[in-house]
C-alpha cells in the first residue's frame, strides 16, 4: 500500500434534496464514496470522490463468475450530535474472512478503518437524526479483470459509499421454513462469507415465499432439511420456556455481528443462552406445548426484525403479540440505546468518527 487517501470534495452536494423523515432504504446515497484498486499484488490510489457512475469493462470477471464480497454496516450520531461506529473492527475482519473464500486479496483493516472515519466524517450531515435511523455503510469488492475463463481475478475494485436510511422492516415479518432450496450448503459452501452469490441464491425461494403471502424465508440445513440455520438475510433466535437459542455457527451460516452483539448482552441481563443445533421438529414441538415465547431476526440492517408468523409444511405458528417481545425489544433497545449515548458502552463498542479533514 503506497498512498494516503486523496480527497476530492463534490462541487454541489445533494443533501438539500433528502427529506430525512421519509428515507426509503437503500434509494438514496451520499454525496462521496471511497475507491481502491488492487493491481500488481497490491492496493493503489486510496481516494475519496463524489458518488458517481464508474465505467466498467463488459468482460469484467465479478459480472460472470461471481467473484463479489460486500459488508453492511452503519453509522450514527448520539443525542448530542457525534458521529459513530458501533464495532467496525468487527466488519474490517469479517470483509477479510469472507475474501480469503472467494481467492480474492485481504483489504488492510487499518486502511478500511481510515477510509470509513474519513468517508463518514466527510458525509456526516448525512447521518439521520432520529433514533432508529442510521446511515447504512456498503463496502464491497469485486473481480475486475477483463477475461473470459475461470480464474482468481489479478485486479480487485474496492468501494465504500453510504446513503442514509430508516427501519429495514418498519413491522413483524412472517416467514416459511423452505423445504426445498438452501441459502448455502453446511459443510465446504459459502454460508459463513458475505459474498453475493449467497444473496443471488435467495431471490427464487424468497420470491415464491412471498407468492405464499409470507414476507421471507427461514432457510434450513442441506443435508437434512432440518436443522434451522438463518432467515432471510439474518441469524435467527427463538425464545423457548425462557431461555434463548440460536443456531451455533457451523460454517453454512453467516458469522452476524448483531448476533454476536446479542450473545453479549442477554446474557448480562439475565438470560440463558444457547448456541446448538436446533431442529425445525424441535420449534413446532415447543409452539404445541405453548412454549415458544418468541422468534426474531438479528442483522445490521434490520438489528432486530420480530417474526409474527412461522409456518412448516402445513402447521402454521402464530407467535405472540408485540408487548410480550422482551427478549428481541431488549436487544434493540441496547443497540440503539448504545449509539444514542442513553446506555452506557461497557464494552468499548462505540468508536466515535475521527476524521482528518473537515466537511
Ligand atoms: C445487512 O443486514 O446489513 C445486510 O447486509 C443485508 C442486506 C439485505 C441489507
Amino acid at each position: 500500500m503506497k498512498d494516503t487517501i486523496r480527497i476530492t470534495k463534490t462541487q454541489k452536494s445533494r443533501l438539500s434534496e433528502v427529506d430525512f423523515d421519509n428515507i426509503p432504504f437503500g434509494r438514496v446515497f451520499s454525496d462521496h464514496m471511497f475507491v481502491a484498486d488492487y493491481k500488481d499484488g497490491e492496493w493503489q490510489d486510496p481516494r475519496i470522490v463524489p458518488f458517481g457512475h464508474f465505467e466498467i469493462h463488459p468482460a469484467a470477471m465479478a459480472l460472470h463468475y461471481g467473484q463479489a464480497i460486500f459488508e453492511g454496516m452503519k453509522a450514527s450520531k448520539s443525542n448530542d450530535g457525534t458521529p459513530l461506529f458501533l464495532r467496525p473492527e468487527m466488519h474490517a475482519k469479517r470483509i477479510n474472512q469472507s475474501a480469503r473464500r472467494m481467492c480474492m486479496p485481504d483489504f488492510p483493516e487499518g486502511l478500511f478503518l481510515e477510509a470509513l472515519h474519513e468517508l463518514v466524517g466527510l458525509d456526516r450531515d448525512w447521518i439521520p437524526p432520529k433514533e432508529g435511523s442510521a446511515l447504512y455503510i456498503r463496502p464491497y469488492m469485486f473481480a475486475n479483470d477483463e477475461f473470459i475463463g475461470v480464474k482468481p481475478s489479478q485486479t480487485y475494485r474496492f468501494i465504500i459509499f453510504t446513503g442514509p436510511v430508516g427501519p429495514y422492516y418498519p413491522k413483524p415479518v412472517s416467514l416459511i421454513a423452505d423445504t426445498h432450496y438452501v441459502r448455502a450448503a453446511v459443510k465446504g459452501g459459502t454460508g459463513a462469507a458475505k459474498v453475493a452469490g449467497n444473496y443471488a441464491a435467495s431471490l427464487l425461494p424468497a420470491k415464491l415465499a412471498n407468492e405464499k403471502g409470507y414476507d421471507q424465508v427461514m432457510w434450513l440445513d442441506s443435508i437434512e432439511f432440518k436443522y434451522i440455520q438463518e432467515v432471510g438475510t439474518m441469524n435467527i433466535f427463538f425464545v423457548i420456556d425462557g431461555k434463548v437459542v440460536t443456531p451455533a455457527l457451523n460454517g453454512g451460516i453467516l458469522p452476524g455481528i448483531t448476533r454476536d452483539t446479542a450473545l453479549h448482552i442477554l446474557p448480562e441481563h439475565g438470560y440463558e443462552v444457547e448456541e446448538r443445533p436446533i431442529t425445525i421438529d424441535e420449534v413446532v414441538e415447543a409452539y404445541q406445548a405453548g412454549q415458544l415465547q418468541e422468534v426474531f431476526g438479528t442483522g445490521t440492517a434490520a438489528v432486530v426484525a420480530h417474526v409474527s408468523k412461522l409456518a412448516y409444511k402445513d402447521i402454521v405458528m402464530d407467535l405472540p403479540p408485540m408487548e410480550e417481545r422482551q427478549v428481541g425489544q431488549l436487544i434493540k433497545t441496547q443497540i440503539d440505546g448504545m449509539r444514542s449515548g442513553r446506555i452506557e458502552d461497557k464494552h468499548g463498542w462505540i468508536e466515535p468518527v475521527k476524521a482528518a479533514v473537515k466537511a
